[in-house]
């Protein structure tokens, strides 16, 4: 297969959990590389439902090596509780999951502040999953991060906790939240690095040595191109690069080693958070919600949902260098008798066919749309491209082209099996 990044091309939750699942199979090794357990990457086997928040959806094909890369963010306690949640599903890392020694951890304090921050914001919040990543990517900038090398090395840990709690104590005061226990928290983050010290590793020496031995490797992105820090909706954006170049820069694999990037969307639009997303639309959030989907697989929230956007997927192939798409969620569409989409916007008496960097103008921007007819057919039972209503193949390639790149996966239903490859 090669060496593939697969990125989100819209505002996250495109489906990549699925896909990731399904491209593992020809993969040999499944790193993540950036956020943290802000992602919920969702997978179907059979009946049984998986979310992925750290660890790789990769884990879950049996003999598939994983890693957690040193650009993710861990929340060790969190990290544990999904281990044991998935031995509970019959599911085991134990030899297949591997975390980088240098990805930076988080803390209760991140969690607080990111939780205030978002108060003190008011109506200006960003709408963040609370998980304390924007906090704890600061300190990582800020170069006063603590590492896993931190957290497997009892006595260093126990020094660097007691300064970062002293220091956030006081930060804390100023929100009027109570001072945090010192002891409290190192007994938790103890015996989480305890159980997770087995698994950590220098993990770019790992990935090259498997180069070398021509191991194919899978970037599973999280998040999506416009929740990226530098390309994304800013302020309204996760605290990561979560384009293609982040796969890099959070694995340790240069460019040049890279061969694939697969963009992942929806035949629609959604966004959970703030911030601007400018084809929402009542009526598509209204059908989807009827259907009991669209809702956060990381904090429950509602999706907020609309047309898809053509003028954001061609700036999602550009900044991450698109080669594919694996469109998902077709099936979403079957019931809709005419379907928008997004060709250029207008801002005042201006037309613009890109994205405007200022997310203020961002928001004043309206649609401009084409429109194309429903196939009002069931698209989840369709095994080949060629079994799928003419309508929908004729708008598949028509929001590829506009998006510029191809199509070569078509997702009818969250099922591996309901999975099309495209010649
Ligand atoms: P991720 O964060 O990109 O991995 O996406 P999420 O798992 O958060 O959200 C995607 C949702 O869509 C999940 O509930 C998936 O099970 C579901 N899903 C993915 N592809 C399809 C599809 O083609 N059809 C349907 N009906 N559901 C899908
Ligand atoms: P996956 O990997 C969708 C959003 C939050 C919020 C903003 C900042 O499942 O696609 P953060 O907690 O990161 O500081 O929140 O980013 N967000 C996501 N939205 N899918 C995700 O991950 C997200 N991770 C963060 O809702 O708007
Ligand atoms: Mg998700």
């Amino acid at each position: 297969m090669a060496n593939t990044i697969l990125v989100g091309a819209q505002w996250g939750d495109e489906g990549k959990g699925k896909i990731i699942d399904v491209l593992t199979e020809r993969a040999d090794i499944v790193v993540r590389t950036q956020g943290g357990n802000n992602a919920g990457h969702t997978v179907f086997i059979g009946p049984q439902k998986y979310v992925l928040h750290l660890i790789p959806s990769g884990i879950l094909r049996k003999k598939k090596k994983c890693v957690i890369g040193n650009g993710v963010v861990i929340d060790p306690a969190s990290l544990v509780g999904e281990i044991d949640g998935l031995a509970k599903l019959g599911v085991s890392v134990n030899g297949n999951l591997f975390i980088s020694e240098t990805a930076h951890l988080v803390f209760p304090y991140h969690r607080e502040l990111d939780a205030h921050r978002e108060v003190l914001k008011g109506k200006n919040k960003i709408g963040t999953t609370k998980r304390g990543i924007g906090p704890a990517y600061g300190d990582k900038a800020a170069r006063t991060g603590l590492r896993m090398i931190d957290l497997i090395n009892a006595e260093r840990f126990e020094q660097k906790l007691k300064l970062k709690i002293k220091e956030n104590n006081e930060i804390l005061k100023a929100f009027g939240v109570a001072p945090l226990s010192f002891s409290k928290i190192h007994k938790i983050y103890r015996e989480a690095g305890d159980r997770l010290a087995p698994f950590v590793t220098n993990t770019v020496v790992l990935l090259h040595k498997a180069m070398e031995r021509g191991a194919d490797i899978l970037f599973e992105g999280a998040q999506g191109t416009f929740l990226d820090i530098d390309h994304g909706t800013y302020p309204f954006v996760t605290s990561s690069n979560t384009t293609s170049g982040g796969a890099c820069t959070g694995s340790g694999v240069a460019p040049n080693r890279m061969d694939k990037v697969v963009g992942v969307m929806k035949a629609y639009t959604t966004r959970v958070g703030e911030g601007p997303l400018p084809t929402e639309n009542a009526e598509i959030s209204d059908l989807l919600h009827g259907m009991g989907r669209e809702f956060g697989a990381t904090t429950g929230r509602a999706r907020r949902c609309g047309w898809f956007d053509s003028v954001a997927t061609r700036h999602a192939t550009m900044v991450n260098g698109i080669d594919e798409f694996a469109i998902t969620n077709i099936d979403g569409l079957d019931t809709v008798n005419t379907i928008k989409v997004c060709v250029a916007y207008k801002v005042g008496s201006q037309k613009v066919n890109y994205m405007p960097s200022d997310v203020e103008v961002l928001a004043r921007c309206e649609p401009v749309y084409k429109e194309f007819p429903g196939w009002l057919t069931p698209t989840d039972k369709a095994k080949s491209y060629k079994e799928l209503p003419k309508k929908a193949r004729d708008y598949l390639e028509a929001i590829s082209d506009l998006s510029g790149s191809k199509l070569t996966i078509a997702s009818v239903g969250p099922a591996r099996e309901q999975t099309i490859f495209v010649d």
